[in-house]
Order: C-alpha cells, then structure tokens, then sequence
C-alpha cells in the first residue's frame, strides 16, 4: 500500500461506525446514501467485502414501503445535525420503517451500479451472488418508485423536490427555482453546519431558509405525490437522473447474471436514453442541462454534473466531444490555466455564480471528479481522465481527505478527514475505471 492509502484507510477506520461510515464525525454523524455508496467501495478496495455489504444493507434498511430510499439514515441519533430527525419526522408517515428515523427525499441513486461493481470484483463468487440476491429485490423497488412517484410530468426522468436530493446542495444550478421557495412565516432554527466551517464556505443563510422551508412543505405533504407535485421546486437534474441511467445498466446486469427478468428495466433504460436527449441536451450550448419543470424550460448554468452524462452513455459521439472541447478543455470554463491549477470545479469559470471557495458553488468535489473521470473513459477520453486521477491525487496527497478543494490552490476546504475523498482514493480504479 502506498502512504497515501495506508492515510485514506485510517480515515475509513475512524469514520467506521461498524455497520456504516459516518461522512464526518462531527459535520455528519449518521449514515447518508450516496456516501454509503463511495464509503461501500472504499471498503471493497482494502479487501473488506464483507463490510462493504454491511454499508449497503445499512442503507437499504432505511428503505420506505413505497420503494423510497432516503438520504439519511438517522443512526446514532441524537446528535447536534441539523435539521435532525425530530425535523423530518418521518416516524409519522405510515411508509417509513417504524424503528429507524430517516430523512423523507432521496439522493442520486448510486446504490445498484455499487452493489454490481461490487459483485463483479468480490472474489468470492458464493457471497457475491448471495448478496446479490438478497438486495436486488429493494434496488429494484427504489428504481421502480424513481419511475413512479417521481415521474409526475410524464418526461420519463426522475424529478428532484429539494436541492439536496442532487447531493450538490448549493450549486448555482439551484438559484432560480429556488427563489420561488416562499420562507415567511419560518420558524426560528439553528444551524449546525456553521458550527465547524467558516461560514464562507457554506450556504447563505437566505438559501438555508429556503431549505428548511423545503422540508416543511414536504413534511406537510407526508413526503408523498401531492408535495412534490406541488413543491416550489421542481428539477429534473442531469447528474441525478444519469446515475439512475447508469444504476439500470447495472440492475440490468445483475438481472442477466441472477437470471432474473430485466424487460422492465431495459423499457428505463429505454425511456431514459430517449428522455436524455428530448429534454436535458441544449442543442445551442452543446451541454446537458437541468429542466426546470415549474418554468418549463432548461437551466441555463454550466455545472460539472452535466459531464456526469456521459457515465451513462445517454449521449452521442458528437455531443461528448462537443462537451469536451467546448468547456472541459477551455481554460475559461474548466480546464486549468487561467484562475484554475486543479480539475475539475464543480462550476463553471464563467457562471456568474461561481465562487471557488464556497460549497458546490465552485471547489472541487472528489466523487465528482471519479464519476466524470469513467464518462471520459467510456467515451475514450483518456487522456482527460488521466489528468482528473492526477490531479485527484495530488489534491489528496497535498492537502488530505477534504470535503471540497479551491479549484486555484489546492487547499482543503469544508470539513476534514472525508469519508468519500479517502473512500474514492482507495476505489478510484473500483469506480472510474469499472
Ligand atoms: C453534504 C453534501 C452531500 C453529502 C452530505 C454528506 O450535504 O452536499 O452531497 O451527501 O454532505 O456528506
């Protein structure tokens, strides 16, 4: 092992909660859904199995009735997070598991393409099938509520009611929609986050309103149709919806391999790919951009979620290579050398909302790097991908396991001791070369 791996898996070790990782002990001390994923894979890649099946069965356990996997899992609970599960209140909605609090969105939905890695590496090909199994009936169930209950306008995407079922909680991409969220009336709160990150490089309070405003209005609703119907936000994002594309191929594989029927999810699969191109690709910025299903319309923002498109192969040729040369490689966007030494910034240069040390507004993000590093794979990139690994590397190496990195100079920024950033050095060839 490499120093640099020996350091990442004692981040894993300390952040090890026995069945799941924290993402940080004290900014994030429960179990969140797509860090169970990376966290799952980080295990795989020092060997443990069978605590990476551990960190998905934990996940899954907060699994609702109606195929729902939240965001949160509220292991360990009580704790200083806010908003906790005495917010959520999830323990009043009939769906939810009675015993085990839980947020009441989701998170992009990474858990099915794990768990296939997963059984395509372990070793042991009995336990690998036998986990297989066990869990493909509830990814399956999550991925069928992805294409009901949050199929509301019919345009065969998922829809997102609250920025942080992105996992990119305060990107730009969010501004417009949710300065529709109306906050009169809120009652007072305390933030936690702010508690152990400079305030700079966190949401503004204002937006941090319309969050927990959000959440109110989708609590009323019992976290079911009726709010996100009417929800003041309403997004079909683009990284969301290609890591459910890239999740299906996967559900799609496990089922050949299990020798289960998979017409269902080759008719996602279907329907997404069509879906990709009619409403998410904008011809006239030759980019994938998010839909804005209260305007009706795209959202004209320049975010590295878009390059997240091509891990699921939903574009073509032409469109990748139009991405590549017309924003990653241009220096005014993406690509280093004038402002930026360091790929890839979750936005772009060029957006007015970028802010290079401020949360999801700028910095770089470890899983996005690793996720945009296999869409230039497949789409035989190689030499990009490489230089996001290098880059990758040299953050970690230099600074450590931060949450976000100032795209600029390196320096860590947001909480340290990561759970993904270590996760993901470990399983970086786990997942952008799978
Ligand atoms: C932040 C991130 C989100 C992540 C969570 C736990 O909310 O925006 O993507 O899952 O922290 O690490």
């Amino acid at each position: 092992m490499r120093d640099i791996e020996r350091a990442a898996h004692e981040v894993l070790r300390r952040n090890d909660r026995g069945d799941f990782t924290v993402p940080s002990p004290r900014q994030y001390p429960h179990l969140w859904l797509w860090d169970a994923g990376f966290a799952a894979l980080g295990w795989a890649a020092v060997g443990d199995f069978d605590r990476a099946y551990r960190e998905i069965r934990a996940t899954l356990r907060g699994q609702w009735r109606n195929g729902m996997v939240p965001h949160v899992v509220f292991y360990g609970w009580p704790s200083a997070y806010f908003p906790g599960a005495d917010v959520w209140r999830s323990q009043e909605v009939p769906e939810a598991p009675p015993d085990l609090p839980t947020s009441g969105i989701t998170q992009p939905p990474v858990l099915a393409w794990v768990t296939e890695i997963l059984f395509r590496r372990d070793p042991d090909r009995r336990r690998a099938a036998a986990f297989a199994r066990a869990v493909f009936p509830a990814l399956l169930a999550y991925h069928r509520w992805l294409h009901t209950a949050r199929n509301p306008d019919g345009l065969q995407l998922s829809l997102i009611v609250h920025p942080w079922e992105s996992g990119m909680d305060n990107s730009p991409l969010w501004d417009l929609p949710l300065s529709r969220v109306p906050t009169d009336g809120l009652p007072p709160y305390s933030r936690g986050d702010i508690r152990w990150v400079p305030p700079e490089q966190r949401p503004r309070p204002a937006d941090y309103d319309r969050f927990v405003a959000l959440i109110l209005h989708l609590r009323s609703h019992r976290y079911g149709e009726s709010g996100a119907r009417t929800s003041p936000f309403r997004v079909y994002d683009v990284l969301f919806n290609a890591l459910r594309h890239r999740s299906e191929e996967a559900l799609r594989a496990l089922a050949r391999a299990l020798g289960e029927p998979s017409e269902e999810i080759e008719d996602w699969l279907g329907r997404g790919q069509a879906a990709f191109q009619r409403w998410l690709w904008d011809p006239e910025r030759a980019f994938f951009l998010d839909w804005d299903g209260v305007a009706g319309g795209r959202i004209p923002v320049i975010a590295a979620g878009g390059f997240v498109a091509l891990c699921a192969g939903v574009a073509t040729p032409e469109q990748a290579q139009a991405m590549v040369a017309r924003y990653l490689r241009n220096p005014e966007a993406f690509w280093p050398g004038r402002g930026t030494r360091y790929l890839v910034p979750t936005v772009s240069q060029a957006e007015p909302g970028w802010e290079p040390r401020r949360y999801w507004r700028g910095p770089i993000w470890i899983n996005l790097n690793a996720l945009i590093a296999h869409g230039l794979r497949r789409y035989g990139f190689l030499a990009e991908a490489e230089a996001i690994r290098d880059h990758t590397m040299a953050l970690v190496e230099q600074a450590g396991f931060w949450e976000y990195y100032d795209p600029r100079t390196g320096e860590g920024l947001g909480i340290a001791d990561f759970t993904w950033s270590a996760a993901l050095t470990l399983a970086w060839d786990l997942l952008a070369e799978a």
